[in-house]
């Protein structure tokens, strides 16, 4: 049997694969590790399980042949220059990403992107179905393949359909604004079970569900009248997390320490580091982190070289309009607030527009005093959990906004308002004065929360209740 045709009992579909095709120097394929927190967390989950991954390689033109990577059974999705532009960049990241993120900028509504969405949705059901064997576990995630559940169920009704959503469910009220919004939840009912980040998430979808379409629901539950039948579909709520014990041991081993002190000392070895790392995206808040600490600066209450700041910035979605002026807009404001407040030989902004392997991101946040995550609206953000796990030691301070789906489970950390910003600017403060014991106590707890939830709880927690999710409505439905 050709690699092509082998099937596989536990199978993952992502709008990505965990690894992006680049062309090296010499014109030679090259694979990179994908961005997001997504391939994070269902990198360390696919490990060892033998499963496929089925999923777009990064960039445009034929799928090309399966093949193995890091231990995975990788199988492509081609996607034309089109697809990319009216599937990916448009339908998914300028319609449904800003709907779903509380319309921090405006969503686009273009009809030719809705066709596209349908069919690149219709090719990976298509592609999921030749890979799966019968009975099949398929994991389908994410906002980018919503119609996939449905799509799959009518090739295979034999295997069972996973979803989970890695960013939030809009409040009905924005999601009646998708001139397609039936498409998607009647593509969503197709799975048998549904994973939200929050309880939340889970309930302005069962909202949707029954507002905006009829369907029935109970409890945490849709019923769905089906050609073979009614079947139940469960959604709730499962905060994802990280990989804590690996993490954790890379954080603590002697390269990783060496490297966070080499990071300081080449920084002048300042009293407070602080450190903020995001894709480079308008839900991420850093236009109102740096106005924050654009402001304690110019008031004097912080001063390079006793404080620094380094902004990482993981390049995202750059051909996207709202993308390209957040970048100009970040960019000239990190220009302004080191023109005014930086000294010779000290910054008072670091500002990296690049990705980093995870040792180097470990041995950053090992080294920062002070971790600045800011989001207007987050479904999870694993850079706070990331930061938690990497902070052995118990120092460090977690500034976190009320707006992640992290808050809910990191309660114990700075938590504030980003749209606030002399609450913002109070809680930094609070967060570098505080006592070593308090901010102890505070890491302690977290560390606590990170450990006891891990990614792996969270996929066997997932899984579990795909297995769970009822095939038939109690009687009395
Ligand atoms: O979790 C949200 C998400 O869109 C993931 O689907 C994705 O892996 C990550 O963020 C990065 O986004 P993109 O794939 O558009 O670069």
């Amino acid at each position: 049997m050709s690699e092509a045709d082998e099937t596989f009992d536990f199978v993952i579909a992502a709008n990505r694969l965990p690894v992006d095709r680049t062309e090296g120097p010499d014109g030679q394929i090259e694979w990179k590790r994908s961005p997001g927190g997504l391939v994070t967390a269902m990198d360390s989950v696919m490990r060892g399980r033998d499963g496929a991954w089925v999923g777009w390689t990064g960039e445009a033109g034929e799928a090309g042949e399966p093949f193995d990577d890091s231990g995975m059974h990788l199988h492509p999705v081609g996607l034309s220059a089109e697809e990319i532009r009216d599937y990916y960049e448009g339908f998914s990241n300028d319609t449904l990403w800003p709907i779903y993120h509380d319309v921090i900028v405006p969503a686009t509504f273009h009809r030719r992107w809705w066709v596209a969405y349908e069919r690149v949705n219709q090719r990976f059901a298509e592609e999921l179905a030749k890979v799966a064997a019968q009975g099949a576990i398929v994991w389908v995630h994410d906002y980018q393949l919503q119609l996939v559940p449905a799509l799959l169920r009518e090739l295979r009704p034999d295997v069972r359909i996973g979803w989970f959503n890695h960013i939030p469910f809009p409040p009905v009220e924005l999601f009646a604004q998708l001139p397609w919004r039936d498409r998607i939840i009647e593509g969503l009912t197709g799975a048998d079970y549904l994973g939200f980040q929050r309880e939340d998430d889970a309930w302005n979808f069962l909202r949707a569900a029954r507002q905006l379409t009829g369907l029935k629901t109970k409890n945490d539950t849709v019923i769905v009248d089906g050609p073979s039948g009614r079947r139940v579909v469960r959604a709730s709520g499962l905060p994802i997390s990280v990989d804590f014990e690996n993490l954790d041991a890379l954080a603590r081993s002697p390269q990783v320490q060496e490297r966070a002190r080499e990071i300081r000392e080449s920084l002048g070895d300042p009293r407070v580091l602080m450190l903020g790392v995001d894709r480079l995206d308008y839900t991420k808040g850093i236009r109102h982190r740096l106005k924050a600490y654009g402001e304690l600066l110019a008031q004097g209450d912080i001063a390079p070289p006793d404080v620094a700041l380094i902004q990482v910035a993981v390049p995202s979605r750059e051909r996207v309009e709202a993308y390209k002026h957040l970048k100009e807009e970040i960019e000239g404001t990190v220009g302004q607030i080191n023109g005014d407040y930086s000294t010779v030989g000290a910054s008072a902004v670091q500002y990296l527009h690049q990705s980093f392997d995870r040792a180097e991101m470990a041995a950053m946040y090992q080294a920062a005093d002070v971790m600045l995550v800011t989001p207007l609206r987050d479904g999870m953000n694993l850079v706070a959990k990331e930061y938690v796990t990497c902070r052995h030691d118990e120092r460090g301070a977690l500034v976190l906004s009320e707006f992640t789906g992290a808050a809910q489970e990191l309660s114990e950390s700075y938590l504030h308002n980003p749209h606030d910003i002399q609450g913002l600017k109070r809680t930094i403060i609070r967060a570098i004065q505080d006592s070593e014991e308090e901010k102890g106590r505070r890491m302690t707890a977290l560390r606590k929360v990170v450990r006891e939830h891990d990614v792996q709880s969270w996929a066997a927690r997932f899984l579990a209740s795909l297995e769970a999710a009822p095939a038939r409505p109690d009687d009395d439905d």
